[in-house]
């Protein structure tokens, strides 16, 4: 993807250059197995390119409390690893056949070895924590990649539920994706000893900024072209997923309500009823409040941020958070 120079990935990018470099060389090294399979795998995902946004906020919430230890550079890895595992499971889970514009782990070497690579990657992420030695991190990152499980089986158990509350869908993003944003930015104030209080903040700054940037997804399914965002698009309602868009849309447009309802029973789109959602959904403003939703989430996000003196990183983050909430990509 290509982000302006004054884009803020890019400019968090540029500032942690060296810190990245140290973690795309512990990723390389904790990839390492004699079963050739595995960092095949490792390596081919992650020399696809994701944006590694959040190892960098971990990284950066370090800085803004000017942490001068090494902790932050393996613990982005155990965060990234953690992601990277939940987005091979995910592609199977959801029939997924393109991630990062290219073919998807799936694709290329199918459903079992990605749901065993993905294995791997949370069980390394995991002797990685132990490594760091320190309970509280090991306590928080554990709690965290239960809920991601535990958000996903939600997710499952609401498949085609059309009668999804707003409550109900920010429960499953808060498990599946805000709680990892939210342990990234907690990190980086954890190692550097901060006050309970302050890693409360930087634990809510993550959490909310996550919610925007999952809303973001949801309202990139219907808004967004494959090509941009380099996953297929159009594809969460035949997935049986109730996102927020099309939760609005429906409560707006009786026939939406109900081609939405064929779509359950089918368990798929009959044709031409793939554009005529997104039509609607488009049409009757589900996308639209779903883009307000997601401004106030990261508005949250900045409120949250405590001051310190390297004003310079908080205001990077709180860039962070507004591009979680609007962008296109
Ligand atoms: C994709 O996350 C999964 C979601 C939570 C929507 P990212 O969009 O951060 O994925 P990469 O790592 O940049 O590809
Ligand atoms: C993202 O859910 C949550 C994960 C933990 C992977 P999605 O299924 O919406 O993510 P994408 O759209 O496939 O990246
Ligand atoms: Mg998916
Ligand atoms: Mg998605």
């Amino acid at each position: 993807m290509n982000y302006s120079s004054d884009h803020p990935l890019n400019k968090a990018t540029h500032l942690c250059r060296a810190a990245l470099r140290d973690v795309d060389a512990c990723i390389r090294r904790e990839l390492d197995s004699d079963v050739m399979m595995i960092p095949a795998i490792g390596n081919y995902i992650v020399d696809s390119g994701g944006k590694r946004l959040r190892p960098l906020l971990c990284l950066l919430s370090a800085r803004l409390f000017a942490y001068q230890g090494e902790r932050h550079i393996p613990l982005s890895v155990v965060v990234e690893f953690l992601h990277t595992a939940s987005l091979l499971h995910d592609d199977v889970v959801d029939s997924s056949d393109v991630r990062r514009g290219t073919p998807s782990a799936n694709g290329v070497w199918g459903n079992q070895a990605s749901v065993l690579v993905g294995d791997f990657l949370f069980s390394r992420a995991f002797e990685m924590m132990v490594v760091d030695g320190h309970l509280d991190v090991l306590a928080l990152l554990s709690k965290v990649s239960n809920t991601l499980a535990e958000g996903e089986v939600l997710q499952l158990v609401r498949t085609f539920h059309l009668g999804m509350t707003e409550a109900q869908y920010l429960e499953v993003v808060e498990s599946k994706t805000a709680i990892l944003f939210s342990a990234a930015a907690e990190i980086g104030a954890r190692v550097s000893d901060q006050s309970e209080e302050i890693i409360k903040r930087m634990a809510e700054y993550g959490m909310c900024l996550g919610v925007a940037f999952q809303l973001m997804d949801d309202v990139l399914d219907y808004a967004a072209e494959a090509d941009d965002v380099g996953k297929p698009v159009g594809h969460d309602l035949e997935e049986g997923k109730i996102t927020l868009p099309l939760i609005h849309a429906m409560a707006q447009d009786a026939e939406l309500y109900a081609i939405v309802e064929g779509v359950a029973e089918r368990g798929g789109y009959a044709e031409g009823e793939r554009e005529k959602v997104r039509d609607a959904v488009l049409k009757v403003g589900g996308v639209e409040r779903c883009l307000t939703a997601a401004q106030e989430y990261a508005e949250r996000a900045k409120r949250a941020l405590p001051e310190t003196e390297n004003s310079e990183i908080g205001q990077l983050m709180a860039e962070l958070a507004d591009f979680s909430a609007r962008r296109t990509h």
